[in-house]
Parts: C-alpha cells; structure tokens; sequence
C-alpha cells in the first residue's frame, strides 16, 4: 500500500478548483491506499487571520472532507496543529534549505511583491508543506498544478538529507495531478487561476454556493465572441476552461464534449454546464449541512490526530537520531 498525504488551508471559499484539482483526487484513492488528509492551519497564518474565523474554517474545510466522500474510518483526517512534529520538522528541514530557492518559489514573489515588510513564514512556507509531507514518509501527493513548484522543492530537500544523513532518512515522494481539473482558472478572467481570495465572487464556484449564484457565475463567465465550443487554450481560455470544468465534472473528454456541442452556441453549452455543476454540488452541500455542527466530525478530528501523531513521532525520533539532536 502506498501512503498519501495531502492538505487544504483552512481560508473560507473553497471552489471547484479546489475540488477539481485535489479534492477529488482524495476519494479516488483512498480505497486503495493508505491515506492523510490534513487541514493545515499552520499555513493559513502566513497571511493575517482572525482567530475565530480561523477556527470556524478549520471545521468548515473538515465537514467539506467528508461531505465529498472522505471516510474517517478509511482515511486518517486531522488538523495539522494537533500534531507537533510538523512545525518540528518544518524548523530541522529549514536548516536544510537555501534562503536563494526559497525566494524563487513563484508564489513567494507573487504575495510578496518585492516587499521585506511580509511576514517570514511567506518565505518559508514551502519548507513547512515539505515537513508535513516527509513526515508521513509519504510516496504520493495529490495536488493542483500551482502546487509543481513546492513538490519540487520537497523531493530536492528529502535527497539533498538522504545524501547527507543516510538514504532512508526520508521517502522521496512524487506529486499527482488531474488530467482535467488540475487547473481551474478564474471565470472572469480565464488567464489567473481561480482562488478563494478574488475580490469577485463570480470569478469563482464555492461547493456550497446556492444554484441561482452558480448559474449567474457560469452565465457571465467570460468566453468570446467566435460561438464555436472548442478546446483552444491559446485563443479560446475562457471556453476552454469551461470545457476542462464541464469534462472534470463529468468523466466525458474534451473530444466528446466538442462534438455534443458542435454546431450549438455557447448559451446552450453554459446552461447544460450549469446543470451539470449544480448536480455535483447538490449531494456535497446536502452532507455538509448534516455533519458541520456533529460531534461526529469533532471525534474523527481527534481520533485523526492521535493515529497521525503516531506515524510522526516515529519519524521524528529517526529524524533526532540521524541529525544529532538530543541525548
Ligand atoms: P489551497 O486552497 O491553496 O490550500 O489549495 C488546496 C488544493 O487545491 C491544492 O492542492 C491546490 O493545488 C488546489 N488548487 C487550488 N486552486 C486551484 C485551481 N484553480 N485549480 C486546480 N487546483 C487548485
Ligand atoms: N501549499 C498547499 C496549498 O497552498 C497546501 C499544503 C500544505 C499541502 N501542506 C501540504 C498540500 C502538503 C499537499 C501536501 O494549496
């Protein structure tokens, strides 16, 4: 069996990307593997959070986890602060690292924008999501594209300790990602990728969006002016987007797609897309709102905490023993 880990940040909004890209993928394989699932808390106070919002989206992100499919019993589901060995590991793997590669990663520059006024953590974030994924001696991570760059990183980090300190001091992992759906973009603006912080709501589908916001979304979506439903990522970003979205959803491929609506305009296509979308969604919300405020979801959180502090104290005793730390 392998082992899987992966993690949501706990920040409101999460979207169809969200789900398209990772999400989805969780439940895929849970059946066959040996899975974590993780709501890292620990990375969403690299930006400013307020503490109660915070908390409220901790649990929002662990009843989306199981409201798409995750079963507590199959899968290990948990809060990444529960669990002390990844901010542990996150500081030995920060001796590990280079400030120069760090200050490469695209998101770094992106929120950072070439101000030293931004908090450290930004810098050194993608060394705490390498320390939440060795710490499982994880062989699979699956991730969105914008996630390439930081799987990179934490395979350089795990060979570059593995040269130095011994070759199974960590498992290098590979990183996994969706034919369609790996990147969803913005519908607003098929050229940045869709995000839970975009100023306009319409830019993005949340999960638990009612259907009448879901169809305004998809209806104004920014397409062009041409009326032909083809996959064109070059001149046509906005319809090809919604083919991806449309193929996600579905299981149907692109090709398929284009021919069902050869010779159809794109009010057709975007009202069957709406359909389709609000379809997926329905099932997701319904569980949602059964299980929020259940103290069912509480008990899984902590009995998820205590089977995932067991697998990382192990590794944190190998991680001491092979760098030298302690008695
Ligand atoms: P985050 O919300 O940044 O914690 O992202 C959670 C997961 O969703 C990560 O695996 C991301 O790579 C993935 N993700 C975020 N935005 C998108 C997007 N627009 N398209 C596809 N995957 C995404
Ligand atoms: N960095 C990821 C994101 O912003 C979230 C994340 C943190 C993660 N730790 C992880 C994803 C470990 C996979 C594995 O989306």
């Amino acid at each position: 069996m392998k082992r899987v880990f992966s993690g949501v940040q706990p920040t409101g909004n999460i979207h169809i990307g969200n789900y398209l890209g990772a999400l989805k993928q969780f439940v895929e394989l849970q059946d066959e593997n040996e899975c974590i699932y993780c709501i890292v808390d620990e990375h969403a106070i690299t930006v400013p959070q307020d503490p109660k919002e915070l908390k409220k989206h901790i649990l929002d992100v662990a009843a989306l986890y199981m409201a798409i499919g995750i079963d507590p019993k199959k899968s290990i589901v948990f809060v990444q602060s529960s669990v002390s060995g990844h901010a542990e590991l996150g500081w030995v793997l920060n001796c590990a690292a280079n400030t120069g590669e760090l200050f490469r990663m695209t998101p770094f520059k992106a929120k950072s924008q070439g101000k030293q006024s931004v908090g450290a953590g930004l810098l050194t974030y993608p060394v705490l999501m390498a320390a939440d994924i060795l710490l499982y001696d994880t062989d699979i991570v699956p991730v969105g594209n914008d996630q390439k760059q930081h799987i990179e990183l934490t395979r350089d980090l795990a060979i570059r300790v593995n040269a130095k300190y011994g070759k199974d001091t960590f498992v290098v992992p590979d990183g996994r990602f969706m034919k369609s759906g790996a990147r969803i973009m913005a519908l607003d603006d098929p050229t940045s990728k869709m995000s839970k912080s975009a100023p306009n709501d319409h830019s993005r589908i949340s999960l638990l969006d009612e259907p009448s916001k879901i169809k305004k979304s998809i209806m104004r979506a920014t397409t062009d002016s041409d009326g032909i439903v083809k996959f064109d990522i070059e001149n046509k970003p906005g319809v090809s987007n919604l083919l991806s979205i449309y193929s996600a959803f579905t299981g149907k491929t692109v090709e398929e797609l284009e021919a069902e609506y050869d010779g159809h305009g794109y009010g057709d296509f975007k009202k069957d897309l709406v359909e389709v979308t609000v379809n997926a969604l329905a099932p997701i919300k319904e569980r949602y709102n059964e299980i929020r405020e259940s103290q069912e979801l509480i008990d899984a959180l902590k009995d998820g905490a205590e089977r995932a502090d067991a697998i990382a104290r192990k590794t944190m005793e190998r991680v001491r023993d092979r760098f030298g730390l302690g008695l």
